[in-house]
């Protein structure tokens, strides 16, 4: 019987750390570090769970030489963009100082690979859409700027000391385990589909739109949506590569396809079978119109296929956990 490699999922009590958890479950041993500031304990079903920060440089050393870990997960950190501009500090001291611990960390515990979760935010206001991995990186938040500067970060490494990365910008991760066994779960929740999805349980009274005078096919926002279990896929498939061919990557991940926010609330609407009341709202600061990614290099380097192709299975997903978790 062949040795189980263990691994480490950072932020693996998170909404999409504890999926990709699940999903390296059926390879790998898996170690989940959280501090569960924003996690859940409920969500670490898939490993041994190891309560920590990512400031504890030592706890995370000492961690990833007990368990002889080959690979690391990043998925800790701020992620909400009104907070960012609220409180920068903040994000920079978990997003940017939390991820020179991680990596002091590896370096010391002699790990090579690391898996990073990056954003759409890194693009800003993209001059065209799709966005591909060649267009300008110009972050219009302090949240994207973080994300932006641990992606330098992770280059420099990679020259200095041949540190081996893969950085996996996310567009708009959503759904739930079709097992229905780990969901979204923010608090607070600012993402509009568990957000409608709340106004059909009846958990709130109404959704806003939040600005329908933008200059798309309808007015609202119109963004792309990408199933949680494929971004998790994306990460595997990531992984093994950085192990099989020790080189670094950076990629955008999402279906290619844009759904208004009009057009998210419908299938919500659809899905559901409840009629809610919708209202408008003035425009959120800092949204841009559109943001729709070119997945193509994912597609040609990891052979990654997102399974999830449309929003009307992506929330069907996600209805089916957040019902039977907050009804
Ligand atoms: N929206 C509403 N009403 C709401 C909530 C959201 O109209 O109650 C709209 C937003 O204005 C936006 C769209 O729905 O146009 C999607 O909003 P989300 O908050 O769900 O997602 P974002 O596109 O703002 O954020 C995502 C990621 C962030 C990342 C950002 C990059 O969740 O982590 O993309 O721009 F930073």
């Amino acid at each position: 019987m062949s040795v189980r490699e263990t691994v480490m999922v950072i932020g693996g009590a998170g909404y999409i750390g504890s999926h990709t958890a699940k999903e390296l479950s059926t390879e790998y041993n898996v170690i989940v570090y959280d501090n569960l500031y924003r996690g859940h304990k409920w969500a670490v079903q898939f490993g041994e769970f190891i309560e920590g920060d990512i400031l504890d440089t030592k706890r995370l050393t000492e961690t990833l030489k007990r368990y002889s870990v080959k690979g690391v997960f990043h998925f800790a950190a701020h992620s909400l963009v009104g907070e960012s501009v609220s409180d920068p500090l903040k994000y920079w001291q978990n997003n940017v100082a939390g991820t020179l611990s991680v990596l002091e960390a590896m370096k010391q515990g002699k790990v090579n690979h690391i898996v990073f979760s990056s954003t759409a935010a890194v693009f800003g206001e993209p001059e065209e859409v799709p966005i591909n991995e060649e267009a300008r990186l110009v972050p219009c938040n302090p949240y994207g700027a973080t994300k932006l500067t641990v992606e330098n970060i992770l280059s420099q490494c990679r020259d200095a000391h041949g540190l081996s990365y893969s950085v996996l910008r996310y567009f708009n991760a959503a759904g739930a385990d079709p097992d229905s066994m780990l969901g979204e779960d923010h608090s607070p929740e600012t993402h509009l589909i568990p957000l409608v999805l709340d106004a059909a349980l009846g958990r709130r009274k109404s959704i806003s739109i939040f600005g329908d005078d933008y200059d798309t096919f309808d007015g609202t926002c119109v963004r792309d949506y990408i199933h949680v279990t494929d971004l998790a896929t994306a990460h595997v498939l990531a992984y093994k590569r950085s192990i099989k061919e020790n080189s670094s990557l950076s990629l955008n991940l999402g279906n290619g396809q844009g759904y208004s926010v009009r057009q998210v609330i419908d299938v919500v609407k659809k899905t559901t079978k409840v009629d809610f009341t919708v209202e408008t709202a003035p425009r959120r600061q800092g949204d841009p119109p559109s943001l729709i990614a070119s997945s193509e290099k994912a597609i040609r380097l990891l052979g990654w296929k997102p399974c999830y192709n449309s929003l009307e299975d992506i929330v069907e997903t996600a209805w089916n956990w957040h019902r039977k978790h907050f009804a």
